[in-house]
């Protein structure tokens, strides 16, 4: 598996960082391994020696109320972040999507996925016929010639996954992507993301609030509480048809419980 290590740069304030990624183990079928990863701002405690894996293609959901450091340990898995201490073993160049699509709105939307690719290597036609193929799989081959700010929600999140995957990651980094979609488009970005999961099989982190999107889609589920990995529970469904899946209620009660919601909440 072509995981990469990687020396961090030192701190801003030249102080040495403790951060590093740790060399790839060959025997290993994990995509990512954390390791007593702690992470503070400013003094404060953010991150507290957490410690998962994420298996090669596996889809894990990380869950956690709001300010509990969800997005800070996605960021540093993206490599957006190396101040923390602890080690990250983790693809060189992961795929990262976003609860805004990100798309640059002075390039068209098939100029956009063709930035997921590589520029060396890859020449200029393979390149394009790539995205086109990559684009007809989220279903907007209509729009390759359209520019972003004509999008709906639903369709720019179909062009931010199209760019995200179109180099085929090994891990796909998503934080709140479909936050920000009605129930409907959201239930359909669902079974879209299912079908390229099953297509390209990265290995996938998808921070989520929805409890049902977490047992809806992931193999795992992570909960982050107060910066400290609380809950990793496997989902023991199969892929279909998991809502009627006796236990599934349950397994969403207790899932709200370790989020902290009261049972009159519910
Ligand atoms: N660059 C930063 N500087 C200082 N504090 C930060 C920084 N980034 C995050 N924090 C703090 O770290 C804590 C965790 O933030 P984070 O964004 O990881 O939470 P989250 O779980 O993603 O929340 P949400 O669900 O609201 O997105 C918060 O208290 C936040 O204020
Ligand atoms: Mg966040």
């Amino acid at each position: 598996m072509a995981t990469d290590t990687v020396t961090p740069t030192p701190h801003a304030t030249g102080k040495p960082t403790e951060a590093r990624h740790a060399t790839a183990e060959t025997a290993s079928r994990t995509t990512v391994k954390v390791r007593a990863l702690s992470r503070e701002f400013d003094g404060r405690g953010v991150l507290h020696d957490i410690n998962f894996d994420i298996r090669d293609g596996e889809f894990v959901a990380l869950l956690g109320r709001s300010g509990s450091g969800k997005s800070t340990l996605l960021r540093i898995l993206a490599r957006l972040d190396d101040e923390y201490t602890g080690t990250v073993q983790a693809p060189k160049r992961p795929a990262v999507a976003f609860q805004d699509s990100r798309l640059l709105p002075w390039k068209k939307v098939l100029a956009n996925v063709m930035l997921g690719l590589p520029t060396r290597g890859v020449d200029g036609t393979e390149t394009r016929a790539r995205a086109e193929e990559m684009l007809a799989e989220v279903g907007l081959t209509d729009h390759a010639k359209a520019w972003p700010k004509t999008l709906s929600g639903g369709e720019a999140q179909r062009a931010s996954l199209a760019r995200a995957l179109v180099r085929r990651p090994e891990l796909l980094l998503m934080d709140e992507p479909f936050g920000a979609l009605d129930a409907l488009t959201r239930l359909r970005m669902h079974q879209l993301l299912r079908t390229l999961r099953q297509r390209h099989r990265p290995a996938l982190l998808l921070v989520t609030h929805d409890i049902d999107e977490a047992i809806l889609l992931a193999d795992r589920v992570l909960v982050l509480t107060d910066g400290v990995l609380s809950l990793d529970l496997d989902i023991p469904f199969p892929v279909v048809g998991r809502r009627r899946r006796p236990g599934f209620t349950e397994l969403r009660d207790r899932l709200l419980e370790e989020l902290g919601v009261a049972d009159d909440d519910r």
